[in-house]
């Protein structure tokens, strides 16, 4: 793809960018001969400390051990708040833009410090101390932020779940890592639907026996159950505290825990993927500044949920570090119509939007109509996230939405790396459509063919490792430090592997292919196939399940489950109907498959391994491309799925 067009910067973007090429590349040479100089003078610069570290970087990738600016004290919500009150007391912190076009709010530092105290109060009166765990299962509301700024300040580690999980999610996350309170609301909103968020959390508690209180934010009148012995009111819950104060902020170890997110993997439950304070805080505030070339007057406009860790990186954490006006939107793109984001941005005037090519390709469909209707003269950056973006949605973004004059931010990263390892810095980095293009400062990338050899030089593919550590990476899975070695560390031991495929152009540009192991990126959504296998199962009808990503012209990758049933239970559209609503209360509406294909046997090994390699292929609808079928334990049942498959689509269409 040499032939790929090449985007370079205005001149006048150019002239008021923070680093160009040149810099860039000094920089960058510096990050990697003295990383740690490099680390320990960003860390200085960006972050306040309570104490100084003596020890940058101390790190052990076979063992996966990594610590970061150890002996250094600090506060995350210290950072996030009480320092910009000098300078940015009256600067607007938060803009939340509600399910409502126009239902908006918006909190400047002062007033959200404040928030973040009276709630820090609260958490504290409740029980709450440092290194206890905190569940956050809200929309995206303003006491989201509020919250999770509250548990900082006390030290808490929050693990915040996504509100549209099911109770089952819910409830395994609290209980893999013992949550003593889970904050949740009433009901959510959104679009036209509402999200019974408080009953789903108390179906789920039922079977929490860590939870001892279960605080409710009031979104919506509707009323709700509440079990006087465990339940409150948030809003009631401070008002009672009638002006008591217990606000410090607790100074934490640099890897004190910071907070749990939990991720799907190729095998068995999502894990809690863990965050230390000052390695992830300096991350995400450097790499929030640098990608989106931050500026004073900047309205940053990033699309994410807080229960993904984009929300946490550059809805929150990123932005409210380096002092800069955040927009929360609690929304969906298409509510109530394909106009919102830019009727968004015209009302708000966002000068940065961040979004994921699922929702691009998704407004592109609607035509540009949508778009062109609303002001976009605010806007000076676009940036993509979650998964490859296709040049034709890249485009679409380029000019349409951008009207050709606004550079794109493709950012390359994961849950794992805690902000964005691979990506163009705007006014350094010329960009090619569907390329990350090149690693930030610090990051140390890698391609290696299946044994692990490394491939040198450029025009090469293979798989995706890095090589020496960055701030933001995570430390461990919580409660399974093994589980952590095993999955990063040991494919291709001493390298943290990513999962992703990937190719180095003629130019050294890094595009990413898409994962290698067994996990679904579905619309963004991360997923492991062995999760939604087993949610499959549990309906009762399928006796064996095998789940592969099929291509989808709007999510990327849609999910295509073949399915053996038990002999008492018909290929019928009410079994149908039953997987598909199990599949939805074990994980979440966002695990539902597009094709449930039902087959008689799978096609295996001899040593019954499902080959999900031929399955894949099927689900591209490559029929010829399935390869030798030879050594399968009963050859046969390929040609039959292939034909199943095959008049399943032909009838779809
Ligand atoms: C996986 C991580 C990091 C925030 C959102 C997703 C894919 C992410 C890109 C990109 C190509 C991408 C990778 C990665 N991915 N960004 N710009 N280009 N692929 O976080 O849920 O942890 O998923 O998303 O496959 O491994 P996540």
């Amino acid at each position: 793809m040499s032939h790929s067009p090449v985007f370079n910067v205005s001149p006048e973007t150019l002239s008021r960018t923070r680093v160009n090429a040149s810099q860039y590349a000094q920089m960058y040479a510096r990050s990697l001969s003295n990383p740690e100089a490099f680390w320990a003078e960003q860390a200085q610069e960006l972050l306040e400390w309570r104490a100084p570290f003596h020890k940058t970087l101390d790190w052990n990738f076979h063992t996966a051990d990594v610590r970061w600016f150890e002996g250094g004290k600090l506060n995350v919500s210290e950072n996030c708040l009480d320092r910009h009150l000098a300078t940015r007391g009256d600067k607007i912190a938060l803009i939340w833009e509600g399910n409502e076009p126009g239902d908006t709010r918006s909190i400047t530092y002062r007033e959200l410090h404040r928030a973040v105290c009276e709630t820090t109060t609260l958490l504290r009166s409740l029980g709450v101390k440092k290194g206890d765990r905190v569940a956050i299962y809200l929309p995206m509301i303003i006491e989201a932020a509020v919250c999770m700024l509250a548990c900082t300040r006390i030290g808490a580690v929050h693990t915040v779940v996504f509100a549209g999980f099911s109770a089952e999610a819910l409830r395994d996350r609290i209980n893999d890592c013992g949550c003593s309170l889970l904050i949740t609301a009433n009901e959510g909103l959104r679009g036209s639907k509402t999200i019974p968020l408080k009953a789903t959390a108390d179906v789920a508690v039922e079977e929490c026996p860590s939870i001892r209180n279960v605080l409710v934010v009031q979104r919506t009148d509707a009323p709700c159950d509440m079990r006087p012995d465990r339940d409150m009111w948030y809003h009631q819950a401070l008002a009672g505290l009638s002006g008591a104060d217990d606000s410090t902020p607790e100074p934490m170890d640099s890897e004190d825990p910071m907070f749990i997110l939990y991720t799907s993997g190729s095998t068995g439950k999502p894990k809690g993927v863990l965050h230390t304070t000052a390695g992830y805080l300096l991350y995400a505030t450097h790499t929030f500044r640098y990608v989106f070339d931050l500026q004073e007057d900047d309205v940053h406009f990033c699309t994410a949920d807080i229960g993904w860790i984009t929300g946490h990186s550059y809805v929150l954490y990123g932005p409210l570090s380096n002092g800069a006006t955040s927009l929360m939107f609690e929304s969906v793109p298409t509510y109530p119509d394909a106009g919102r984001y830019w009727d968004i941005v015209e009302r708000h005037k966002a000068t940065i939007v961040y979004t994921a090519p699922t929702a691009i390709r998704a407004l592109a469909k609607e035509g540009d109509e949508y778009v062109t209707r609303y002001c976009r003269d605010s806007i000076r950056l676009l940036g993509t996230v979650g998964e490859p973006i296709n040049p034709d949605a890249w485009l679409w973004y380029h000019s349409v939405v951008g009207e050709g004059r606004c550079p794109i931010v493709d950012t390359w990263w994961q849950t794992e790396t805690g902000g964005v390892m691979i990506s163009p810095l705007p006014g350094a980095i010329p960009t090619k459509p569907g390329s990350a293009t090149r690693p930030l400062f610090g990051v140390q990338p890698l391609i290696v063919d299946e044994q692990g050899k490394e491939l040198l030089g450029n025009g090469v593919t293979g798989r995706l490792c890095i090589r020496f550590p960055w701030p933001g990476m995570m430390r461990t899975v919580y409660g399974d430090h093994e589980r952590f070695r095993q999955t990063y560390f040991s494919t291709f031991p001493g390298l943290y592997f990513t999962g992703d495929g990937c190719r180095r152009d003629e130019d050294g540009y890094y595009w990413i292919t898409g994962r290698v192991d067994d996990v679904l990126n579905v619309a963004g959504h991360r997923l492991g196939t062995a999760e939604v296998e087993s949610a499959i199962v549990r309906s009762g009808a399928v006796a064996e399940a095998a789940v592969v990503g099929v291509p989808h012209d709007v999510k990327g990758q849609g999910i295509a489950a073949f399915c053996v049933l038990h002999a008492d239970f018909s290929p019928t559209n009410d079994t149908r109907t039953k997987i598909l609503a199990t599949v939805r209360e074990v994980i979440s509406a966002i695990a539902t498959p597009d094709h449930i294909w039902f087959v008689a046997g799978l096609p295996k090994t001899r040593s019954g391994k499902i080959m999900r390699r031929i399955l894949r292929k099927i689900g591209e609808g490559e029929y010829s491309a399935v390869g030798d079928v030879s050594t399968l334990a009963e050859p046969g049942v390929v040609a039959e799925i292939v034909q199943l498959v095959e008049t399943s689509r032909a009838t779809k269409k």
